[in-house]
């Protein structure tokens, strides 16, 4: 069943300088969750942080951090993201050869476990998970930046995902990721999207008009 919309700002757009600071601001200014870009410059052209800043973090915000690894292999830091603090960790199929196996990793850690699809990665290879996860992540990027334009071609599989998540019973999230802003957030919502990420258009503008972006989200 589809939730009410919730956001999670891409620390990505924040200013690094001020981590800490950012992170309190977009808490006050009613973010739902914490969305932690972690990359590689293997898995994905860019290099962002690691668990150390997470761990750092988690004295700034009691929001949940949702932890979106593009990295691989992911499966030697899946330890070293839980015990810095991650509440959701979400990787990425191609990222290793077993992705069940790195499902049962997370969960046996006591974290959620979310599996995302690139735009070039097909529907089925989440179907025989779909009773392990807990959250989907359908990227409408191809990952590695912030600030790239939304994939409009992605939103049939996002409807797709919805159906598959529905025919499951179980409570996974539908997370979007990538271009997000009032014109697409819309659109992302309507085809079954009830987690949006917000790097760019989560951070506009300063402290002073994340209430009104993470407002302006969710429709
Ligand atoms: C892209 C990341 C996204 C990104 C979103 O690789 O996974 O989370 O930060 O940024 P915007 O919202 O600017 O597209
Ligand atoms: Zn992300």
């Amino acid at each position: 069943m589809q939730q009410p919309t919730r956001i999670a700002p891409s620390i990505l757009s924040a200013d690094f300088a001020r981590l800490g600071e950012e992170v309190r601001a977009m808490q006050a200014a009613g973010a739902d969750m914490l969305h932690i870009d972690v990359m590689d410059g293997h898995f994905v052209p860019n290099i962002t942080i690691g668990p150390a800043v997470l761990k750092a973090l988690k004295a700034h915000s009691s929001l949940p951090f949702d932890v979106h690894l593009m990295i691989a292999p992911a499966d030697p830091f899946i330890e070293d993201f839980a015990a810095a603090g991650a509440d959701t960790i979400t990787f990425h199929p191609e990222a290793g050869p077993h992705p069940h196996r790195t499902v049962q990793h997370i969960k046996a850690l006591g974290k959620r476990a979310g599996l995302a699809l690139n735009p070039g990665t097909p529907v089925a290879a989440v179907e025989e998970l779909l009773g392990d996860i807990d959250l989907v992540l359908a990227m409408t990027v191809n990952p590695g930046f912030g600030g790239q334009r939304f994939i409009s071609g992605q939103l049939d599989k996002i409807a797709r995902l919805r159906r598959l998540i529905d025919d499951s019973g179980r409570p996974i999230d539908l997370e979007v990721d990538g271009g997000i802003n009032t014109e697409t957030a819309p659109r992302a919502i309507a085809a079954g999207a009830d987690l949006l990420v917000a790097g760019t258009a989560g951070f506009a503008g300063g402290p002073k008009r994340y209430a009104d972006n993470i407002r302006g989200l969710r429709g």
